[in-house]
């Protein structure tokens, strides 16, 4: 049986969902998947089975969000503090993601043709060693580079850069908190904190969370737009001042000339973005180095 489950919705639930598609739709959601152990309580179930029909509830919103027409789904499985659990549960939740998400990858071309694409990456969303080494080759770097270093290019930094963020984030469980997941990438989402325990997340559930996206979601643009207006506002600024200094400390007669001073900035910014490039290029390389070496390493 495919991981995510194949399925149609029932005539009630297509029906709703037929009304919510007529509203703003998010384009990307991400899932705290969170209350496992307390459904297991409650159920007086093993904890390893919480775990379980957790990931089967993951394969069940998947199908939801493919026939909401939703195709970018992220979800938060395991945090780096899920090691400090007892060793019989970290392997247990270990062989589980092991079984489910190589599934997922190996139907992955199936479910290209429906325009979905699977990434599973791990906690590593922001690898500190990359923005260390981003930060020291700005410090090596003459004063020239200093405006290199923005928060445009910190955010290209990161491994959901080739991703939009997500436009409505849910964690379930009642636990408000976010727990390091998607910390930069949700500044501008709508979040959405529900009682529900994961296992017994319901499509209602996930419409009640698209609800309250729609209601909230031309506030949400336009501060992403403002956001993203006062950014570049900010790096021409930056740029313009950088390069009146430059002509000031050349002291030409030519530096009064805006022609002059534009062609510059035009060359300084291109320069800048060649840079850039082969910086991202070279940490990508790193990455797929790394990834490499650890795949090697558990093989
Ligand atoms: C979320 O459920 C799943 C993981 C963290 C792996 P929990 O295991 O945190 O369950 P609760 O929150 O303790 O009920
Ligand atoms: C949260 O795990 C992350 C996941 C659901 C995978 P926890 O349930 O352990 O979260 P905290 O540590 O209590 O915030
Ligand atoms: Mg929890």
């Amino acid at each position: 049986m495919s991981f995510i489950r194949e399925g149609e919705l029932t005539f009630i639930e297509r029906f709703f969902a037929n009304i919510l598609k007529a509203g703003p739709m998010p384009k990307h959601v991400a899932f705290i998947m969170d209350g496992n152990r307390r459904y297991a309580q409650k159920c007086h179930v093993e904890r390893q089975e919480g775990h379980s029909q957790g990931f089967e509830k993951l394969a069940e919103t998947l199908r939801w969000c493919l026939n909401l027409g939703i195709r970018e789904v992220t979800v938060y499985a395991f945090s780096i503090e899920n090691f400090k659990r007892s060793k019989e549960e970290v392997d247990g939740l270990m062989d589980l993601a092991r079984q489910k998400f190589s599934r997922l990858l190996e139907e992955q071309e199936n479910w290209k043709k429906h325009g979905v694409c699977i990434r599973v990456l791990g906690d590593l969303h922001l690898l500190p060693v990359d923005i260390q080494e981003l930060i020291a080759r700005a410090v090596q770097a003459t004063r020239s580079y200093n405006n290199d270093v923005s928060e445009s290019l910190l955010e290209k930094c990161l491994y959901t850069s080739n991703s939009p963020d997500p436009d409505l984030l849910i964690r379930t469980s009642g636990e408000v908190r976010l727990s390091d997941f998607l910390l930069w990438q949700t500044s501008h989402s709508c979040l959405v904190f529900q009682s529900v325990l994961w296992p017994e997340y319901s499509f209602w559930n996930l419409c009640e969370a698209i609800l309250r996206y729609q209601m909230n979601s031309s506030a949400l643009q336009k501060a992403r737009a403002s956001y993203m207006d006062e950014r570049k506002r900010q790096q021409m600024a930056k740029d313009q001042a950088y390069v009146r200094k430059k002509l000031q400390q050349e002291g030409t007669a030519s530096h009064e000339d805006p022609v002059h001073q534009q062609n510059l900035l035009q060359q300084y910014t291109a320069m800048r973005e060649e840079r850039i490039q082969a910086f991202l290029q070279a940490l990508e390389q790193k990455r797929v180095d790394f990834l490499d070496r650890l795949c090697t390493a558990s093989a």
